[in-house]
């Protein structure tokens, strides 16, 4: 499986890395705007921090197909290996048509349906990413979009694969897992949830004591 952080912090990324087993990193234009910092300067250094083996997403703003596809080009003359995120409208759709004709990797997002989901995918879109928490903050069910985009992929469109995305809990990415997606990508403070349950901090705790108890000492 592939795993992702959903963020454009630097700093994080550098510190995550070393620690998650990362493939790399999706931002989003609210992420980029909240870093503040030009997406031309901050996506060079997002690719330097996940290695050149990493793998890097980034949106386009523009609305129009031809607008998405100028923009993708500049996205990829920044960072060659860039996977271009689409957003799945009318207009996006024919973006990913056309950038898939020109070999460029695109991720269908903003998808809040399996149907709008399997339409990026049909149009050529390598990743497509259900917004899982958004659509439960609709009083809708994400995990039973993403099941559902699932099965649609592997049975029409084999090609691609979901990115799950939007997520508040790490329940919420381990049920999407459990559906069969082979990559997710997580918030930082949820990547972090997946080991902050407090009784692993105290099980080591524990083995300290009795290890220094018995031995004097800390380490073997
Ligand atoms: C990914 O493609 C999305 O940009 C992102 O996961 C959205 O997450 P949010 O709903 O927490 O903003």
């Amino acid at each position: 499986m592939e795993l992702y952080l959903d963020t454009a912090n630097i700093a994080e990324v550098e510190r995550l890395a070393r620690i998650f087993p990362l493939q790399g990193v999706t931002t989003n234009p609210s992420i980029v705007a909240a870093n503040g910092e030009s997406i031309w300067d901050v996506l060079p250094r997002l690719q330097n921090a996940v290695g050149k083996e990493g793998r890097l997403f980034a949106q386009v703003m523009s609305r129009s197909a031809d607008g998405m596809v100028a923009e993708a080009q500049k996205l990829r003359e920044c960072v060659p290996g860039l996977v271009v995120k689409i957003p799945v409208t009318f207009e996006g759709l024919a973006a990913i048509k056309q950038l898939t004709a020109l070999g460029i990797p695109t991720l269908g997002t903003a998808v809040y349906s399996a149907a709008q989901g399997l339409l990026a995918a049909l149009a050529g879109a390598e990743y497509v990413a259900p917004y899982v928490n958004r659509v439960d903050a609709q009083g809708g069910d994400g995990i039973r979009m993403v099941q559902e985009l699932q099965a649609l992929l592997e049975l029409h469109a084999p090609d691609s694969k979901v990115l799950a995305a939007s997520f508040k809990t790490p329940r919420q990415a381990l049920d999407c897992l459990l559906a069969g997606c082979e990559s997710i990508t997580l918030p930082l403070d949820v990547a972090q949830q997946f080991l902050a349950a407090p009784a692993v901090d105290s099980a080591v705790v524990k083995f300290e004591e009795d290890w220094q108890k018995a031995f004097g000492r800390l380490s073997l």
